[in-house]
């Protein structure tokens, strides 16, 4: 059972409690494969060269630090750790990589960077639930 674990992070606090449930299951399961995805949002083509490439250039490198933070979260776990770095919508990048890559469920934040005070649960994660091709577990 969840021979393939997908963990979702952005880089929040409640993405690094999710981390660590994800690395708890996966001390427990023993899968063959954890996965670790992080989404950063499109540039916009108006931008203009080279303004569009520097832009590209930071979010990827932000993105690059929200992985190794949330690898070194889960720490130890019994199979090797890959990372997925997207451009795009979170929950469409999140719901693409568990569908091509089979996951057999995704682990992520109730809520994530977001500031709307008083959500009890965020639009990537409302998305993910409502169209993953897998159990999503939600952790508070
Ligand atoms: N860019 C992203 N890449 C990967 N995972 C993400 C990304 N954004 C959010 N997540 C995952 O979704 C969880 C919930 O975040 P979500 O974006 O739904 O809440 P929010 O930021 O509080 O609300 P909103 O984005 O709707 O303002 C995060 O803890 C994280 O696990
Ligand atoms: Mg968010």
């Amino acid at each position: 059972m969840f021979d393939k674990i997908l963990l979702a992070v952005d880089g929040s606090d409640h993405a690094l409690h999710a981390a660590r449930k994800a690395a708890e299951l996966a001390r427990n399961m023993k899968p063959q494969e954890f996965r670790i995805v992080a989404a950063f949002d499109t540039i916009p083509m108006y931008l203009g060269e080279p303004n569009m490439q520097l832009a590209i250039d930071s979010r990827k490198t932000e993105a690059q630090e929200i992985l190794n933070a949330a690898i070194k979260e889960v720490g130890s776990i019994p199979c090797e750790i890959h990372t997925e770095l997207i451009e795009g919508n979170p929950a469409e990048a999140i719901i693409n990589v568990a569908t091509t890559r089979q996951s057999e469920i995704i682990v992520m934040g109730s809520r994530g960077l977001g500031m709307l005070a008083g959500l009890l649960l965020g639009s990537t994660s409302q998305k993910v639930v409502a169209h993953a091709p897998c159990p999503v577990l939600i952790v508070r």
